[in-house]
């Protein structure tokens, strides 16, 4: 048996990795550290205890809490850990940058010592393709490409990331980065695009787009960069970076419309507002690199994903209604109240 800790994996990305790692394995355990932010979601994995007896426990708790943490490592004899735990909105980042930094930086930072503590066989970090800053029309980022982030919160990935080179050659820990691009799906916190925009369609409210509404994302089904995570851990060569995209670039205004036009919603419904300060105009990756090395690739389709998306939105309102509440909506008001 392989013991796994998932950090934040009640979040978006957590909980499909670890609905994927029990479904599609049946040799690895699941330990599920998670602090229960705003963003993290008890709801998302419940159930998973009885479904899968003895494969799966939670464990409520910070990782940037040494004694917390150091008491998971002794306790559950870990194999490898797969680092999500994070604040990841970057609207977030630049009203208030302290808790990235603490979480995003000082978390991996005891994670890391942990690991070296109690010698586990490997150490994954969910980074992102912020890293790499901002492409102009032309490009995509491949590994090799200087960190240059923006934003508070890519800053604070950057930072780890560097942080984990410095453990690979100084001490010789396993690790392996991974670094991917906008993934949707279900579960995503209704703060960032996509849910947001069908939330606010399906209720007839307005749809803020940032700017003139044409920096461009790489989106990926999130199932399709759980499976990369997975392939990663498992085969992935130690000190590497691995690249993930989802050939699916697309101006924001684009997936708006696509949303509205899948709902019968009007585009009177668009909002623009002011631009998110530094927002980086685009992105795109090569991910060549995990494709000759370990034989992943995309496999979603963005329209099929998109409508597999929203449907599923549609079908658990009372998810999103439940979380779209306190700390979220003075959120909302702040974001989008004055604009
Ligand atoms: P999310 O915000 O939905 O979930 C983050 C989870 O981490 C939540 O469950 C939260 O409770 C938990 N958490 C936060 N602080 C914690 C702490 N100190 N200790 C323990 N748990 C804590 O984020 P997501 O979108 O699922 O992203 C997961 C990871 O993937 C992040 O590291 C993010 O940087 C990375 N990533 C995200 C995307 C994307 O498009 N969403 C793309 C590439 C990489
Ligand atoms: O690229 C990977 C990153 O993708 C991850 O590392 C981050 O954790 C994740 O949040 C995401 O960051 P983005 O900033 O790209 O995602 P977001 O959904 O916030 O915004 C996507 C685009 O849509 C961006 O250009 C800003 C724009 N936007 C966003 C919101 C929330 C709007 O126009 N209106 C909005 O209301």
């Amino acid at each position: 048996m392989i013991t796994a800790l998932v950090t934040g994996g009640c979040g978006f990305i957590g909980t499909n990795l670890i609905r994927l790692i029990l479904e599609s394995t049946h040799d690895w355990k699941v330990i599920n550290l998670d602090l229960l932010t705003y963003a993290g979601n008890l709801e998302n994995t419940l159930g998973l205890e009885q479904d899968y007896p003895g494969r799966y426990i939670f464990v409520k708790g910070d990782i940037a809490d040494p004694e917390m943490v150091n008491r998971v490592f002794q306790e559950h004899g870990l194999d490898v850990i797969l680092n999500l735990a994070a604040e990841s909105h970057v609207d977030r980042s630049i009203e208030d940058a302290g808790v990235f930094i603490r979480t995003n930086v000082m978390g991996v930072q005891v994670l890391l010592d942990a690991a070296l503590k109690y010698k586990v066989q490997r150490f994954v970090q969910i980074s992102t393709d912020e890293v790499y800053g901002s492409l102009g029309p032309q490009g995509r980022f491949n590994e090799a490409m200087p960190l240059a982030p923006n934003s508070p919160y890519s800053a604070s990935k950057a930072a780890a990331d560097l942080l984990i080179r410095s453990y690979i050659k100084t001490y010789g820990l396993d690790a392996v980065i991974t670094r991917c691009s906008n993934n949707y799906g279900p579960f995503q916190f209704p703060e960032k695009l996509i849910p947001l925009i069908v939330v606010n369609a399906h209720e007839d409210k307005e749809l803020p787009v940032y700017g003139d509404g044409k920096n461009v994302r790489d989106w990926i089904f999130v199932e399709d960069h759980c499976r990369g995570i997975i392939t990663a851990a498992r085969s992935g060569v130690s000190g590497e970076i691995y690249n993930m995209g989802g050939d699916a670039e697309k101006e924001n205004i684009e997936i708006v419309s696509s949303i509205l036009d899948y709902l019968h919603k009007p585009h009177s419904l668009i909002r623009y507002v002011k631009d998110r300060p530094g927002h980086d105009f685009r992105y795109a990756m090569d991910y060549s690199k995990i494709e000759a090395e370990q034989g992943w690739r995309p496999r979603v389709n963005f329209d099929d994903g998109l409508k597999r998306t929203i449907d599923w939105y549609l079908e658990h309102k009372s998810w999103w209604q439940r979380i779209r509440t306190g700390d979220y909506l003075e959120y909302y008001e702040r974001m989008y109240g004055g604009r």
